[in-house]
């Protein structure tokens, strides 16, 4: 009898703690990186123009409506600029802060 509700709350519970809702410290894990990696070319603040003209803020690339957190990761996983190749949980992190930034 208890099997019949046990699994489906398993399954809940792996989802919501999957990527498609980021914990708190991967946010801050996230916007650390940004600060001290990104922010050598990037302004983060969406109003902000980029540290060089030509560079989005990281804002308002999250604002973009086709800037999604896998897009964001894809991006700095690879070879983004002089070699980020970010590992996966890093590129998580800062993926997550980059989508936090947006608006709506
Ligand atoms: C060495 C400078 C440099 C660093 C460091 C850097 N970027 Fe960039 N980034 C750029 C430039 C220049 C562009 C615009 C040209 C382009 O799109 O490749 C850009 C564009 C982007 C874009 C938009 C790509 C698009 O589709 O238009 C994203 C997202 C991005 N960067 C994320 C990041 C993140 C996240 C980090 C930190 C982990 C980072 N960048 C670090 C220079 C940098």
């Amino acid at each position: 009898m208890a099997r019949s509700w046990c699994l489906p709350a398993a399954l809940a519970t792996l989802l919501l703690s999957g990527p498609a809702a980021p914990a708190a410290d991967d946010m801050a894990a996230g916007q650390k990186l940004a600060q001290s990696v990104c922010a050598q070319c990037h302004a983060l603040a969406r109003a902000r123009p980029g540290a060089e003209a030509g560079i989005p803020s990281l804002g308002a690339v999250a604002e973009r409506p086709a800037t999604t957190r896998q897009s964001v990761m894809t991006l700095v996983q690879g070879p983004h600029m002089s070699g980020l190749n970010l590992p996966a949980d890093k590129a998580a992190d800062v993926a997550a802060y980059v989508m936090s930034l947006r608006s709506k």
